[in-house]
């Protein structure tokens, strides 16, 4: 196959066979195939876009380009989580544990924050001495012994999605519904999961910004899910607002941690949490929703996540002292109102400006930078009262991150209506 004679097809709006998808995807992460040639041809896609037989063929070559997780020699029924991000979203942190809590085996792969999006390695390493870069026989051994494990996307699982993304991050071409779908869904099922809870956030503060856009993402995830075999729930979440109170590594680590402990959750927070582990417990046919709040009462969820930790090298006493940036901010409201809305993208970037994310893959990250939200959506608020605390190594910053803060928070007269952020859900394989 000629490569240029492959970019043209996809340019023309034809469909590829699966020989050639494989050969360009295997070529590609061979390094045969020059970054300026696959960068064409993911731009093509992007306005072309794919068949569910090109998509599916994609997704067979990448998980073919590595090695898969072999899951069997762990007794039960395995389970994976993935969320498409957002700001704020800690989700990960507290599921992971309650449903390792409650016997369900969890070997979790996880990626780092790009952009003003987090990610659920970058929060965990926020935890001195956390070690998120397990080998396959340590993954194996600590879902056996503790029942779960959150680590890094290990190099030799799905390489060919490793390389495409990083190509599409630099070329504007990841905003694609089946580049995306292929990409979780390759990692996942190398990955050795039964069941996959899946999270497609929707709003100005992820990848899919309209309902039409998310409900077509989840039908490609299913899709792609039921070719499988795989038992895959997606949930439809809302990402306009950011999720919970704290937006930055350690901050969010210490609210998931708070939760665990039954400590005064955010009540958003606590619903997608409760959600994605009743999920979870009845698609593994381990209980449902009681039996998920009775998991963070009883403190059975924390003691699990502690174990999780410490098994990683991480130390959970950190959050009995918890450090704090070296710099702070108090934002104040400007008029008198109701909050009516607060702007994920805005705060999301204001966080990664403070320290909390990262534009390059390699820039360092300042784990103790973040925001604090102190008067969320509904709250009235008086000139002067707290809106949100700013947390930074960098005081030059500061003035500019407390404008863009002022003005992500909209203040009105009127209270805004209470919406529950999960907006939907289906589901393939039960
Ligand atoms: N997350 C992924 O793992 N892949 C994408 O393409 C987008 C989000």
């Amino acid at each position: 196959m000629r490569i240029v004679d492959f970019i043209e097809a996809k340019r023309d709006g034809k469909v590829h066979s699966a020989d050639d998808i494989h050969t360009f995807t295997l070529g590609f992460t061979r390094g045969e195939i020059p970054a300026y040639q696959a960068s064409a041809w993911l731009m093509a896609v992007c306005i072309r876009g794919l068949s569910s037989g090109e998509m599916f063929a994609l997704t067979d070559a990448m998980i073919e380009s590595g090695c898969r997780l072999d899951l069997s020699s762990i007794p039960g029924m395995k389970l994976d989580k993935h969320s498409t991000g957002g700001v704020g979203d800690k989700v990960t942190l507290a599921v992971v544990p309650l449903l390792a809590a409650a016997g369900v085996p969890i070997a979790k792969l996880s990626g780092r924050g790009l952009g003003f999006t987090g990610g659920t390695i970058d929060k965990l390493e926020s935890i001195p001495g956390f070690n998120s870069a397990l080998s396959q026989s340590e993954i194996i051994h600590n879902v056996a012994t503790v029942g779960a494990c959150i680590c890094s996307q290990t190099g030799d699982l799905t390489p060919a999605d490793g390389k495409l993304y990083s190509l599409r991050d630099v070329t504007g071409t990841v905003e694609s519904i089946p580049l995306i779908a292929s990409s979780i869904m390759s990692k996942k099922i190398a990955a050795g999961a039964d069941v996959i809870l899946l999270d497609v956030k929707i709003g100005r503060a992820a990848f899919m910004k309209n309902r039409a856009d998310g409900e077509a993402l989840a039908e490609a995830l299913l899709e792609i899910g039921e070719r499988y075999d795989k038992k895959v729930s997606v949930t439809l979440t809302s990402m306009d607002a950011p999720l919970g109170r704290a937006v930055g590594n350690f901050l969010e680590a210490q609210e998931a941690v708070s939760l665990l402990k039954g400590e005064n959750a955010d009540p958003d927070f606590e619903e997608e949490t409760l959600h994605f582990v009743s999920r979870g417990l009845s698609l593994t046919q381990k209980g449902g929703e009681v039996q998920a709040k009775h998991l963070i009462e009883s403190g059975a969820g924390f003691k699990k996540f502690c174990e999780i930790i410490k098994v990683q090298g991480g130390n959970p006493e950190v959050f009995e002292t918890p450090k704090i940036a070296s710099h702070q901010k108090v934002v104040s409201a400007e008029k008198n109102g109701y909050v009516y809305d607060i702007d994920a993208l805005a705060i999301g970037k204001t966080a990664m400006r403070l320290g909390a994310g990262r534009e390059e893959l390699d820039d360092k990250i300042d784990s103790l930078a973040g925001i604090i939200i102190h008067s969320g959506i509904g709250i009235k608020v008086k000139i002067g009262d707290p809106l949100a605390v700013l947390y930074t190594s960098k005081p030059s910053e500061i003035p500019d991150a407390e404008t863009s803060i002022g003005i992500s928070f909209t203040i009105s007269d009127h209270r805004a209506e209470t919406k529950s952020r999960i907006l939907g859900e289906r589901s393939v394989g039960f």
